[in-house]
Parts: structure tokens; sequence; C-alpha cells
């Protein structure tokens, strides 16, 4: 059976073998540190061995709340921001029908997004959608205090008690948070929503295994067993059993932190795919927010390709010459379409008659990997057979594990954000959150 695989021959020419292989010892500590719960930030290391703890009867439960959801809601709104809603919504997207909400009447409900912003015009705009739909509520919040998610929840809460009534309403609200503290949690428990735990060892860009991925997945009627069964084949192909030459986490962060060294401080996740879109931007929550603080870490960016390459391929092909690249390549697609013949040949396509798109994708796909190679990019390509729930589980563990040892390589804790509390309080100051009164007179002098 194929596996997620990893090539870093494409980055020798411009980091030596021999500077990667000088990671192996810190790499090897480093997942040591992880599975040993002995190294920075060693109280969020819950996610390590997530995947070998999710019991049968544990998702049996998800999958319970999404029977009594199925054929009863048009939507599930998943309420929350970053790690709190990037990983299902990566997982959703890569997974569900492109056009999804143009093919009418569907099996599981289908998935919304709020809380990830604080965009009034998005939010009323969801609300009129919703005004003529029925829909059910997951908010999740680790914190259960994050503003972004307790706007969005009092007004879509308010919105949903008035279209069905405060009793019904309970039935259709899911509450996924802290086992003890927080507001959300307070909320929950007074107002007797079903709830679901989010393990106090594990952070949000981590907890993608936990309900705050699972639940809404499920809902979806995405395959969990499958994912879970991914996540935990990579944990075997990472474990600290495994060689430092074989284990694909320890190679990609090797690497990339000896990229870093040579000046690459910028890494692009490119894909090939419009599906993995998405994925993306977990991927960047999950590096950005782990990696970037002491004032080191690689910026992550992405790109989506080929769209991309008549954008950002000009600067990626000739800007600054501090960037790497990473490519998501997917070896199987779902369908299979050729492209027809034509008599006239007026577009003067038929060079490509009856060849398959992917054909013509995989083509575009090594001849960038080349030309960027050519314009001084190194490129790491990560490979999945296809794209199911078990190929993404295993890839998000891979990143997972990949960016737990990049971290510790890097010397910083992968498990903090100190840096997002910056934001929050000039703007709980300028907004006069109750406690903040002294941080008010002072922002208003600036201002
Ligand atoms: O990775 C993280 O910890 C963060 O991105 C959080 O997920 C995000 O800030 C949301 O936090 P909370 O779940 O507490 O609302």
């Amino acid at each position: 059976m194929e596996n997620l695989r990893i090539d870093v021959s494409k980055v020798y020419g411009f980091v030596d073998k021999k500077k990667i292989n000088q990671y192996q010892a810190a790499a090897n500590e480093s997942i040591e540190a992880l599975y040993q719960k002995t190294g920075k930030g060693n109280d969020f290391v819950g996610w390590v061995n997530l995947p070998t703890r999710i019991a049968a009867d544990e998702i049996a439960e998800y999958e319970k709340v999404a029977q009594g959801l199925k054929g009863k809601v048009d939507f599930l709104v998943v309420i929350g921001i970053g790690g709190s809603y990037l990983g299902a919504r990566a997982v959703h997207e890569a997974l569900a029908h492109t056009f999804s909400f143009l093919k009418g009447k569907h099996e599981y409900p289908e998935l919304l997004y709020a809380g990830h912003n604080i965009g009034e015009d998005y939010l009323a705009e969801l609300l009129e959608i919703l005004a003529h739909h029925t829909y059910a509520l997951a908010v999740i919040s680790k914190s259960g205090t994050t503003t972004e998610p307790a706007i969005a929840f009092r007004i879509l809460k308010d919105h949903l008690e008035k279209k069905v009534g405060k009793e019904n309403a309970k039935d259709l609200i899911i509450a996924i948070t802290d086992e003890k503290k927080g507001a959300l949690r307070k909320m929950a428990n007074n107002e007797g929503y079903k709830t679901f735990v989010i393990p106090n060892d594990i952070g949000g860009r981590y907890s993608v295994l936990t309900p705050v991925g699972l639940l809404p997945l499920a809902v979806a009627g995405h395959d969990l067993h499958n994912l879970v069964a991914g996540a935990r084949q990579m944990m075997e192909f990472t474990s600290p059993l495994i060689s430092f030459e074989e284990n694909p986490a320890a190679l990609y962060a090797a690497t990339r932190n000896a990229l870093y060294q040579t000046g690459k401080t910028t890494e692009i996740l490119a894909n090939f795919n419009p599906k993995l879109a998405f994925m993306a931007e977990w991927w960047k929550q999950l590096y950005g927010e782990s990696e970037g603080k002491e004032n080191k870490g690689i910026f992550p960016a992405s790109v989506n390709f080929t769209t991309d390459l008549h954008s950002m391929g000009q600067y990626i092909q000739e800007g600054m010459r501090n960037i790497f690249e990473t490519v998501i390549s997917v070896k199987e697609t779902g369908y299979t379409l050729r492209i027809p013949a034509e008599t006239d040949n007026l577009d003067e396509l038929n060079y490509l008659a009856n060849k398959r798109i992917d054909k013509v994708n995989k083509m575009a796909d090594l001849g960038t990997l080349l030309a960027h190679v050519d314009g001084g990019v190194p490129n790491i390509l990560v490979e999945i057979p296809e794209i199911n729930e078990y190929y993404l589980g295993q890839l998000m563990y891979f990143f997972e594990i990949a960016c737990g040892i990049s971290g510790y390589l890097l010397g910083v804790n992968p498990f903090d954000q100190p840096g997002v509390e910056a934001y929050k309080k000039n703007m709980f100051a300028l907004l006069e959150k109750p406690g903040f009164e002294e941080a008010t007179r002072k922002i208003r002098e600036r201002i």
C-alpha cells in the first residue's frame, strides 16, 4: 500500500545533504522530547499520541450526534477561529464536492463557518441565508473567551432562538470547549447544551483529531475511522523507533531548518489541486503560530497552482531569493476527464487530444518545479497517493509532528502563541472593556 512520501533531493543544489544530516541527533532528541514530554511547552503535547487514544466509542459519540442532525438540518454552522475551525475546514474542503452548495438537497448537512472574522457584512449575509434554512450550531473555543466566536455565537444563538424557540434551540447547539473553565463552559452548563471536551494538553492548532475537528467532520458525513487510521499510520512512520533518514517528518523539519540557516526565510506551500487550498490555510496557522516568535521563524506562505502561476509565479521565479517551496502533490485524481479532439483545431490544442486533464496538470507541476529550482528556489515534495480521509490523516499528522520537531530545532516553544495577545489588549482598550481602564487611557494618548 502506498503512503505519504517526501523527496528533498531538489534542495541539494542549495544546501548540502551533509548539512541536513547534521540535524540528525537534534531531530532525534526533539522526537524523544515530544514523546517523553521533556521539551518546551511540554504541557501541550497531548496530540503526539492522540491517534492511538481515539477509541471507537469516542467516534461513535460523534457519529450519534451526526445521525441526529442528518436530514434534520441543512447546515451546521461551525463557530470558531484559528485552530478551532481551520482543521475541520481543511479536511472538509478537501473531501467535499467542489460545487456541493449547488448540488441541491444534501444527504448530510453542509458546513458553514462563523466567528473567524468580525465582518459585519459577512455575518449579516450569513443570517440572511440562515433565515431560509434549518441549521444547528457548533460553537468551538478552547479558552471559551475568544472575542470573534463569542460575538458570532451571541448573534447566531439569538437568531436560532427566535427562529425555533429557546427550548428547541438548545437541542441544536453543541459546545466544544474546556472541561471546566471559560465563559463558554459556564454558558453551556447553564443552558444545558450538548458538550464535548477539548483536552487540556492539546492546543488549538494541533486539535483537528479532537472534537474540534472530528465533530463537524462527522456531521458533514466524513469517515472519521479512516482519518484517524491515517494519522495513526503516520504516527508509526514518524515514531522515535524510526531512523532519521526513514522518518519523513524529521527529514522535513531538518531540511527546512537547514534552508532557513542559508537565508531561505520564507516557505511557500504550493498545491496543484484546488481542493487543498484550505489545507494550506491550516498549515500556515500551524507553522506561523508555532515558529514565529523570539524574532525567529520561517514565514509560511501559500499558493494555489496553476492559478497563482499567473500572479505569484513571477515573484517566485525571479523575485527575492529568500524563498523555498514545499509542494503537496496528489498522485491520483478522483475523476477521469480527457481533452476532446477537434477537427478544425482552431485553439491548436489537438496535441493534447485524448490526454487526461491531470496529465497536463502533472506536467505543469514538473515544469514548474524544474523552472523554480533553476530560478534559485529549492523544492521539497510531499506526495500523497490520493485525497481521502486516510491520506489527509497521514498528511495532517505528518505536518503536526514535523512542526513540533522543527520548532524544537529552531529553539522555540512550538506550543504557545504569546504574540497573539498584543492585538487583543489594544482592541479591548479601544473598546473600553472593563478591567482595561489604564490601557484605554494610554492608548488614547497614541491616537
Ligand atoms: O492554535 C491556537 O491555539 C489558536 O489559534 C486558537 O485555536 C485560536 O486562537 C482560538 O482559540 P480558542 O479555541 O480558545 O477560542
